[in-house]
């Protein structure tokens, strides 16, 4: 496959229909995640839900035995973070409970093309502003998708991102936290590659997006400091001050008809 100048990978509309597949299962997923986690239930059992549906797709994982930081391969295929751990949590005997805030991340490989997406989950009734924040952050990554358009600049998507967190501390008269230690990323034959993508900043910087680039955006947003540290498993990654974290992702594709988001349960009926 060919790179323009930016060094982004650049999709075939057949390999972009590949990764469709790939998107939609890792929605088929995430959407059974979803409807599993309720109290009492561990996220060790979430992950053993996330590998059967890689199987029932003859789908691979993007995530088991990941070496992102170096030495420690990653051991799931989801990473599932609760209340102030922000991502790569890794899944585990730990047992859900009532009022718990989790975000699940997870990735699927079809046919050697790549989709990645995360949710974060409500565990029985949670706190208004548990509920609040992770309802900003899902609307934060769809400002930011909805900039994944042929002709834009990379930074309108982080600063589209970061526009509708500040309009909701506006709105809620409160200061939310955006995550500055990770960030979105370009996503294809391989699950991280060029270009990082911040969630903050001024628009009109970066490469410029074509048809065929696929992006995936991911803010992470706290109900405080966003200052993070990894943990002693080198994966965990926890905000310092203890707060709540919310994390949202899609894979979107830059197409000339628009943004299409490779990672939804349906297409919308255009
Ligand atoms: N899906 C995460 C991301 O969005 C990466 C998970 S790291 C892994 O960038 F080790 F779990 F794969
Ligand atoms: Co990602």
């Amino acid at each position: 496959m060919f790179r323009r100048r930016s060094g982004i990978e650049i999709k075939s509309p057949d390999q972009l229909a590949v990764m469709r597949q790939a998107g939609l299962v890792v929605a088929r997923a995430l959407h059974a995640i979803e409807e599993a986690a309720t109290p009492g239930t561990t996220t060790a059992e979430l992950d053993a839900i996330a590998r059967e549906v890689l199987r029932d797709h003859r789908a691979t994982s993007s995530f088991l035995g990941y070496r992102a930081h170096g030495a420690v391969p990653y051991p799931g295929v989801i990473c599932a973070s609760v209340n102030e751990e922000v991502v790569h949590g890794i899944p585990g005997s730990r047992v859900l409970r009532e009022g718990d805030l989790l975000s699940v991340d997870f990735g699927a490989i079809v046919d050697g093309w790549n989709g990645d997406a995360a949710v974060t989950i409500l565990v029985g009734q949670v706190a208004p502003e548990a509920a609040e924040l992770s309802r900003i952050t899902e609307a934060a990554l769809w400002a930011g998708l909805d900039q994944a358009r042929v002709g834009a600049h990379l930074t309108d998507i982080s600063h589209a991102v970061e526009s509708t967190i500040v309009a909701a501390e506006q709105e809620a008269g409160r200061e939310f936290g955006i995550v500055e230690d990770y960030g979105g990323h370009g996503i294809g034959s391989r699950m991280h590659m060029e270009p990082h993508i911040l969630n903050y900043g001024a628009p009109g910087r970066g490469p410029v997006l074509r048809p065929g680039m696929a992006l995936a955006i991911e803010p992470m947003v706290t109900l405080g400091n966003p200052a993070v540290m990894v943990q002693d498993d080198a994966w965990t990654v926890v905000t310092l001050d203890g707060s709540l974290a919310s994390h949202w992702e899609h894979t979107v594709a830059v197409t000339e008809e628009g943004p299409w988001v490779l990672t939804v349960l349906e297409d919308p009926v255009r």
